[in-house]
């Protein structure tokens, strides 16, 4: 399975490298992705994880002031890249995740692309929206390449549990659009949810958010993933 651990916006320097030194302690079969804050890529020294980013710029390289681009990432060995996380979502319009997919393609990155309703009796209709957007305007080679990932809103940092039924009508709306790309999901796992959540036979795996930053239970998580 794919592990995606979000630190999002969180760890100074010093922390990171603390952290860092923890997580290097990890052993797993799964494919660990770390995708930390920009400034600390440089410092990026895991062998039992691949870097990810949390973003990417809908620009190549050249005069956009702030932005980091696909080339640039693909020369720190980024291997994936979320768009359109619910975090940064208000902030994008739906042609610029579009935007930011086609530039993580042409460099090889694989676009791990995050859609889930705001709220839980929306369901279809929101998902419906994304994926026929998607479907209309990426070629199909860039579908080919790209990972969805289910992250019902309501769920992220709430604490609260989707059920395994929830994500598996999550998944069949998916897969009428994508029905060979893996679909991930992401909101409140955690280290003792997670024996749950693995039994959903079409997640293929997990984006982690707060319990990221807390090595002891991430391992937990793992090895109650791995039982
Ligand atoms: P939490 O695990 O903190 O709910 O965050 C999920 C998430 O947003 C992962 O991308």
């Amino acid at each position: 399975m794919i592990i995606i651990l979000n630190n999002k916006c969180n760890f100074t320097k010093e922390e990171f490298l603390i952290y860092q030194q923890k997580l290097s302690t990890i052993t797993t079969s799964h494919e660990l992705v770390l995708c930390p804050s920009y400034p600390h890529f440089s410092l990026f020294s895991l062998s039992n994880c691949v870097l990810g980013s949390q973003n990417v710029a809908t620009n190549g390289m050249g005069p956009y002031t702030g932005e980091v681009s696909a080339e640039q990432l693909k020369s720190y060995d980024v291997k994936y890249a979320l768009v359109g996380h619910s975090e940064r979502r208000k902030k994008e319009t739906p042609k610029e995740m579009l935007e930011k997919i086609q530039q993580l393609c042409k460099v090889g990155i694989i676009p791990i692309f995050c859609l889930g309703e705001e709220a839980k009796e929306k369901q279809q209709r929101e998902l419906e929206k994304d994926l026929l957007f998607l479907d209309n305007y990426l070629t199909s080679k860039e579908k080919e390449q790209l990972i969805l990932a289910y992250e019902p809103v309501w769920a992220i940092g709430s604490g609260k549990l989707t059920s395994q039924e929830h994500i598996e009508s999550a998944s069949r709306t998916i897969k009428k659009y994508f029905p060979n790309n893996k679909i991930l999901y992401g909101g409140s796992i955690d280290q003792e949810n997670i024996s749950i959540l693995k039994q959903c036979s079409t997640i293929a795996g997990f984006l982690i958010g707060g319990l990221s930053l807390e090595i002891e239970n991430l391992k937990k998580l793992l090895e109650n993933l791995e039982n």
